[in-house]
């Protein structure tokens, strides 16, 4: 692990199958331990600055109380609270913010911000979401994955929906770096962009994972798990009606879980979820759902995150 100390973490682009498997380790460790009830005071001493420019639920709470029941102070700061770019640059809140905390995690809408914290700041920098990329979300989708299906052995996912969003974007790459099957189910003006294909298409080389583009419900055939998000994303709410018309005929219902030909799919969202949208109740509060797991997962692979690398 000391080579991840010091790092941000912006997007899985940046690190290796062997240090993504060293953190799916870690946050095991650390599920265990929490389930035992161990009480660790890792982060003594340590302060972190969660900076939020867009809502969060799951994100704010992992941050937060990952870091503070390991004896750390996290501060939480809207863009209401700081300057964030208005009136003072982000290089000199970077800077700032360098000095007095020993990490930031950066949620908003720009990627470029939070390279430019991270490059100014001198601390490690956590992407909890940019319009481009979601990676601490997508260590939790593995992690959930792999308790149901365990590590080894071939799995399929299929992400059905708006898959040029950040959450399809960071599934993409973590699944090209590890092996996993994923076939991105979509209409072709919401298929991940091509310089994103390509860069994940020669990674796949590597590792094995098949990686496919498709419009066709039909391809969720044997699927390890369905997957989707919403269909208009934080930023984009002007968008909203042509995404309900786009994607209508991509809802993950019950009859989609069916075409996979198994009883074992499992269903994942990373939440908040539109109930009716892009899924149904029956399924995402239904047996084959593990949302609820894959939710609680984003603390343990936070706290196995900041560990390594703080
Ligand atoms: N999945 C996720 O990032 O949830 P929040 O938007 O609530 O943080
Ligand atoms: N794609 C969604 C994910 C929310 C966790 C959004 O950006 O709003």
């Amino acid at each position: 692990m000391e080579q991840m100390k010091g790092r941000s973490l912006l997007t899985w682009l940046d690190f290796n199958a062997n240090e993504i498997r060293s953190f799916l380790e870690l946050a095991k460790t650390v599920k265990a331990q929490s389930r035992r009830g161990e009480l660790t005071q890792r982060f003594t001493g340590k302060t972190i600055a969660l900076l939020f420019e867009k809502r969060s639920t799951r994100t704010r709470c992992a941050f937060e109380t990952a870091f503070g029941e390991e004896g750390g102070h996290p501060v939480f700061l809207s863009n209401q609270d700081i300057q964030l770019g208005a009136k003072e640059s982000l290089e000199d809140t970077a800077r700032v913010l360098g000095r007095m905390f020993s990490a930031i995690q950066f949620r908003g809408f720009k990627h470029s911000a939070a390279e430019t914290l991270a490059r100014y700041s001198g601390v490690p920098v956590y992407n909890g979401l940019t319009d481009d990329f979601h990676p601490t979300q997508a260590l939790a989708d593995l992690m959930t994955l792999e308790e149901s299906f365990g590590d080894r052995g071939k799995k399929k996912l299929c992400y059905i929906g708006d898959g040029r969003n950040n959450v399809a974007r960071s599934l993409l790459v973590i699944c090209a770096k590890m092996g996993v099957d994923c076939t991105v189910i979509a209409p072709e003006s919401l298929t991940p962009d091509r310089a994103l294909v390509e860069k994940c298409t020669a990674l796949s080389v590597a590792s094995g994972a098949k990686l496919r583009f498709t419009n066709n419900l039909d391809e969720v055939e044997g699927a390890d798990a369905l997957y989707t998000d919403v269909w208009t994303s934080m930023g984009e709410e002007a968008k909203k009606d042509e995404r309900e018309k786009l994607l209508r005929p991509y809802q993950v219902n019950q009859a989609l879980m069916d075409k996979t030909g198994r009883k074992d799919t499992i269903f994942l969202h990373c939440l908040p979820a539109v109930k009716g949208e892009e899924v149904t109740a029956d399924v995402i509060d239904g047996p084959q759902s593990r949302a609820w797991d894959q939710a609680e997962n984003r603390k343990h692979t936070i706290k196995a995150i900041m560990l390594a690398t703080l």
